[in-house]
């Protein structure tokens, strides 16, 4: 006997939790399958974001700060701390408590907003009339009846031709977030945001990092002045990032990793190190989820086919997050996942791609919303720039960070906001201004009338907008 719903969701990353909660808010019946399990058999839900993305690596960054603030910054504020050691397992125990409250945290809100949850994989078997038959093999098979679907099974680590994860030696995103220890010599494939993000948690513990870079330049969708800050800081900190490089043999063995490639002046070079983090990217994933059994049209990368509003080719079924085009992020994949519940409700759901803001949570921070300076030239933009340090920031200097700053771009002629580039001091934070600014189409005068609170850091975004004026108070 089948069970019928008005929406079944698969998947429960963050575009398909926060899809199905919404669609439940507008009184549709729900139900949310999803496959992730934990180690003793039982749900995972939150997908990559929760159990191997976001949380886990940015607890694992959090605790790796403080290491190194205890270590290099404590004796400047006068405290002494004697010899600062690292229990790795306790590092990794607390980031997998991290990961269970956030778990624990969807199943209850799944329950507060009257979502049904299966745990198990989700699988199209048929288009029955008015709707979708979806089978979940799990703990307890089922099978569901959809009026409509929403697929948002994420996406899965890419791995180098012939160079399978062993997750011992060789790890994606999901064996850098558990070693057991800190690897003396560590290689990073991809200077991406997963490779420096990976790469700062075990250089800040002790090991010696190398990044290889396939490209020629660094970070090259960041703001061209931003990305030269922020080498400069990983240059000092001791992240080797090696640019150009072409990647040949990848030998994995018992003891560690070698992999032999070509340097930027076509050198044969070789690199032996402990441990390997593969972070060249990530692809869309539909393992399990037979999109052949109803006809579900997928591009040749085996993302799923959407138009802007997230509409696949089958009426009735939607597809939102990694699993389509544009950015991987969370918070993008969340937005799709409002708008498209809200969009099967008869309502207008929107997303606004030009606004949505990218953070690389490295040391220095990077954040970044619309466009860089070199889009706005390509694009044939007239625009002025205005920047401002955080060396010139009280707050920033009480903190003891005063690396990078705040950049904006403001259209030449009408002044309206086109991008804001920040690295520094929690430029994750100070970025939502600049987003919220640009939402309302702010023009940098807007900002720069806007009394902000002192000291703090956010006062560098308002002399940012001061200075596109060239009259910044500070500086
Ligand atoms: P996912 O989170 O991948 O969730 C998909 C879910 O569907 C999974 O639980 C999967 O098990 C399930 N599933 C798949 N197929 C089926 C099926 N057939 N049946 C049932 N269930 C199925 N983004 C940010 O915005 N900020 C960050 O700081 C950030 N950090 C990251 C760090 C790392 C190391 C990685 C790898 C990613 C990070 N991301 C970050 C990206 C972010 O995790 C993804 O963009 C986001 O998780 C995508 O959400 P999603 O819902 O589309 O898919
Ligand atoms: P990425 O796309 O950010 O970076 C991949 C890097 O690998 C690129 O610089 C690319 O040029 C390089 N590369 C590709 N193939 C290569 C090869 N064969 N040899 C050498 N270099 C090669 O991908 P990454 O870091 O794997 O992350 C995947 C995605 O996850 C990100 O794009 C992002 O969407 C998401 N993510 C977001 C985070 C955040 O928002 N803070 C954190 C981590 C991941």
């Amino acid at each position: 006997m089948s069970k019928q719903f008005d929406v079944v969701v698969i998947g429960a990353g963050p575009g398909g939790y926060i899809a199905a909660i919404r669609a439940a808010q507008l009184g549709m019946s729900v139900a949310c399958i999803d496959a992730w399990t934990d180690d003793k058999g039982g749900p995972a839900p939150g997908g990559t974001c929760t159990n191997v993305g976001c949380i886990p690596s940015k607890a694992l960054l959090q605790s790796s700060e403080h290491f190194e603030h205890a270590n290099k910054h404590f004796a400047e504020h006068g405290i002494s701390t004697g010899k600062v050691t690292m229990d790795v397992a306790t590092m990794v125990g607390r980031k997998d408590t991290v990961v269970k409250q956030n778990n624990d945290g969807i199943l209850y809100l799944f329950k507060k907003n009257k979502v049904s949850f299966f745990h198990g994989r989700g699988s199209f078997s048929k288009a029955v009339e008015g709707g979708y038959e979806i089978q979940v093999k799990g703990a307890k098979d089922e099978t569901l009846v959809g009026k409509q679907v929403v697929v948002a099974t994420g996406s899965n680590a890419r791995a180098l031709p012939g160079v399978d994860f062993d997750e011992i030696n060789i790890l994606s995103n999901d064996g850098a977030l558990a070693l057991g220890a800190v690897p003396k010599k560590l290689g990073v494939i991809g200077s991406g945001v997963i490779g420096l993000e990976m790469g700062s948690v075990w250089r800040r513990l002790g090991a010696q990092v190398t990044v290889l870079e396939g490209l020629p330049t660094f970070l090259g969708a960041v703001d061209e002045q931003v990305a030269k800050e922020a080498k400069k800081a990983f240059d000092k900190q001791g992240l080797k990032i090696e640019l150009g490089v072409k990647i040949g043999e990848v030998k994995g063995g018992k003891k560690g990793v070698s992999v032999a490639y070509t340097d930027a002046k076509g050198e044969a070079q070789k690199l032996d190190v402990d441990k390997l983090i593969v972070s060249i990217g990530r692809v869309p994933n539909t393992i399990g989820l037979n999109p052949e059994a109803v006809g579900l049209q997928l591009d040749e990368r085996g993302a799923v086919v959407v138009n802007d509003l997230c509409q696949t080719n089958l009426p009735g079924v939607w597809a939102v997050g990694d699993v389509v085009r544009g950015p991987m992020l969370a918070h993008k994949a969340e937005e799709e996942g409002v708008a498209v519940a809200e969009r099967m409700a008869g309502q207008h759901g929107h997303v606004n791609f030009n606004t949505i803001p990218w953070v690389i949570y490295t040391s220095p921070e990077i954040a970044w919303v619309g466009r860089t300076e070199q889009q706005l030239k390509q694009d044939g933009v007239k625009y002025k720039a205005g920047s401002f340090p955080f060396m010139a920031n009280g707050r920033a200097r009480a903190l003891g960070d005063t690396t990078g700053f705040v950049k904006m771009l403001a259209d030449a002629a009408t002044d309206e906001i086109l991008g804001v580039h920040i690295v520094g001091p929690l430029a994750s934070e100070l970025i939502a201004e600049a987003v919220v600014a640009m939402e309302f189409k702010a023009s940098s005068e807007d900002i720069a009338r806007i009394c902000h609170a002192h000291p703090s850091l956010s006062e560098a975004t308002k002399e940012a907008a001061l200075a596109v004026d060239k009259r910044t108070l500070n500086f």
